[in-house]
């Protein structure tokens, strides 16, 4: 599990460039994990400057952002997102009494967590409607997630969100993972949301401060991102057939109107516009028998 722990730096790395945005509690967040002074220090020791890369910050708004809508388009009310690290969708989410939302993580830093969402439910005096579960599960546990969700209505669909676990993983972590999610959504009915697949070619890392900034990610997690990048949209299409899914492409940034973090940071207008193709969102489904 130490290898999977490494990971969970990363959680810190995408919190820190959310407080740029509107998303709910981000700022509070990145300030209760001192997000600011442990990033710095991390990207100044590998030679890059906050603002060499603050395009992770509209990058990390929309992907969020698309998410919360796909859901809400969807009219899923039972949610189970894998790998949420230091996001708290599904805290803001319940508080609509109507949706049930488990938020799973490793045991480490779902630990940490619970300590936040606690200082944030008496900051805001959040109601407790018994919807929202922090819930400790290793990803590749079928048994822990299933037992996440126990309290799941199985009369109705279910949504599974992750966002940013797949590109740690190796080809036969994520094809256990799949499995995970195809048993839970064949049970259940739903759909599996996510943003985590690049195709080859789709890198942003293009630029020199970019690809270093992977790079640093890389070193600090063990684990190299992105090393299973499918050649191509009809190739990941097929991996997903083997698995029974049925995979449909939307795109986060037709799902997202307004996005903060530009004007906060002072980033050109057409940042998003120039990445845009590549903001696939991958809705899959169980496919017909
Ligand atoms: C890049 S962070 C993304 C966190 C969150 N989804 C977000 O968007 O802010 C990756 C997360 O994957 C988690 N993780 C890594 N391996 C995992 C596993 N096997 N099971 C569950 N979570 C895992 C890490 O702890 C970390 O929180």
């Amino acid at each position: 599990m130490e290898s999977f722990n490494k990971v969970g730096m990363t959680a810190k790395f995408v919190a820190y460039w959310r407080q740029y945005t509107d998303i709910p509690f981000a700022k509070d967040v990145a300030e209760y994990i001192g997000a600011s002074e442990a990033i710095e220090t991390f990207l100044g020791n590998n030679q890059i400057t906050p603002d060499d890369i603050s395009w992770y910050a509209p990058l990390f708004e929309i992907r969020y952002k698309s998410i919360l809508e796909a859901i809400r388009r969807k009219g899923i009310k039972q949610v189970l997102e894998l790998a949420s690290g230091l996001s708290f969708r599904g805290l803001n989410m319940t508080r609509n009494p109507h949706i049930s939302y488990v938020e799973t993580d490793l045991e480490e830093l779902t630990n940490e967590k619970a300590v936040l969402v606690s200082r944030l439910t008496q900051k805001y005096s959040l109601a407790d409607y018994g919807n929202f579960r922090l819930t400790p599960a290793d990803a590749l546990d079928r048994n822990q997630l299933l037992s996440a969700i126990r309290h799941f209505h199985s009369d109705q669909p279910a949504a599974v969100i992750s966002e940013g676990l797949f590109p740690y993983l190796t080809i036969h972590e994520m094809e256990t993972v799949v499995m995970n999610i195809r048993d839970i959504l064949t049970k259940f009915g739903g759909a599996w949301i996510t943003p985590d697949f690049l195709l080859k070619g789709d890198s942003t890392r293009t630029f020199f401060q970019r690809r270093r900034a992977g790079e640093a990610i890389a070193k600090l997690t063990e684990r190299q991102l992105h090393r299973t990048m499918f050649e191509s949209e009809q190739q990941l299409f097929s991996f997903f057939d083997d698995f029974g899914l049925r995979a449909e492409v939307l795109n986060q940034a037709d799902l997202v109107p307004v996005i903060v973090s530009i004007g906060v940071l002072k980033l050109p207008a057409d940042i998003v516009e120039k990445a845009k193709q590549k903001l696939n969102l991958w809705v899959l489904t169980p496919a017909a028998k």
